[in-house]
């Protein structure tokens, strides 16, 4: 091939390369907003239902500040808080902390706490329990999570905050009481960080937007 013929061949793959990148990129821009809405509203309808009860403005996922550990919460992954707010006051605190102690693993979690301390709802986002004995801390598998919205750090006292089995005031689950262990004393300590930084929570510097 002479050299004129490589250049040309080299100019054309230089420009279809060119063309393919400027594509993707204004492919991205098109779609950037959208994927973050979604984002946002997926987010959204993850969060809401831990705050039963709760009446707030805006948008829950507006106002979230991640914690590197060691952070004070339950858990040696990054714990997230989410602050709620209405008319510029602060009504509610979701936290996403971890379990580190379940059956087969860290459990993830979110928990919604009220400005008196008192649970508006408990989701668990990730666990790998065993299907048909721990896995029924799920929502979508039975009603464990339901006991807590209402409770609160005096309600029971401190040392209610156990399954039944070990004297405490909550439901084990038949065949599994690792994994509700694990569950109750994370849900415990977060409110006992709750009681303790209620201040500092909401003065935290929040997440720069991505
Ligand atoms: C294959 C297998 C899977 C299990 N999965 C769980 C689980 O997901 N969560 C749990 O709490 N216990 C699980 N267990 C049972 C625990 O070992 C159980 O909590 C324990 O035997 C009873 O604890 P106790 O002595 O406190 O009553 C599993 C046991 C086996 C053999």
């Amino acid at each position: 091939m002479s050299n004129s013929a490589v250049l040309k061949n080299g100019l054309t793959l230089a420009l279809i390369a060119a063309v393919c990148s400027g594509l993707v990129a204004v492919t991205y821009a098109l779609t950037r907003d959208k994927i973050e809405d979604n984002r946002k509203a997926y987010l959204e309808q993850k969060l809401k239902p831990a705050l039963s009860g709760v009446f707030f403005e805006g948008d829950v996922t507006e106002s979230v500040v991640t914690l590197a550990a060691p952070h004070g919460l339950p858990g040696n992954d990054d714990a997230m808080i989410y602050r709620v707010y209405a008319s510029g006051e602060p009504v509610a605190a979701l936290f996403i902390v971890t379990a580190r102690n379940g059956y087969s693993g860290p459990i993830r979690l979110l928990l919604g706490v009220d400005m008196n301390g008192t649970v508006t709802g408990l989701r668990i986002l990730e666990h790998r329990e065993t299907p048909g004995l721990g896995d029924k801390i799920d929502e979508d598998k039975s009603d464990w999570v339901q006991q807590f919205p209402g409770r609160s750090l005096g309600d029971p006292a401190i040392d209610g905050w156990q399954i039944r089995n070990d004297g405490g005031e909550f439901d084990q689950l038949t065949g599994a009481t690792v994994t509700p262990r694990a569950v109750i004393n994370a849900v415990r300590d977060t409110l006992i960080y709750f009681a303790e930084n209620k201040e500092q929570v909401f003065a935290m510097q929040e997440d720069k937007a991505q």
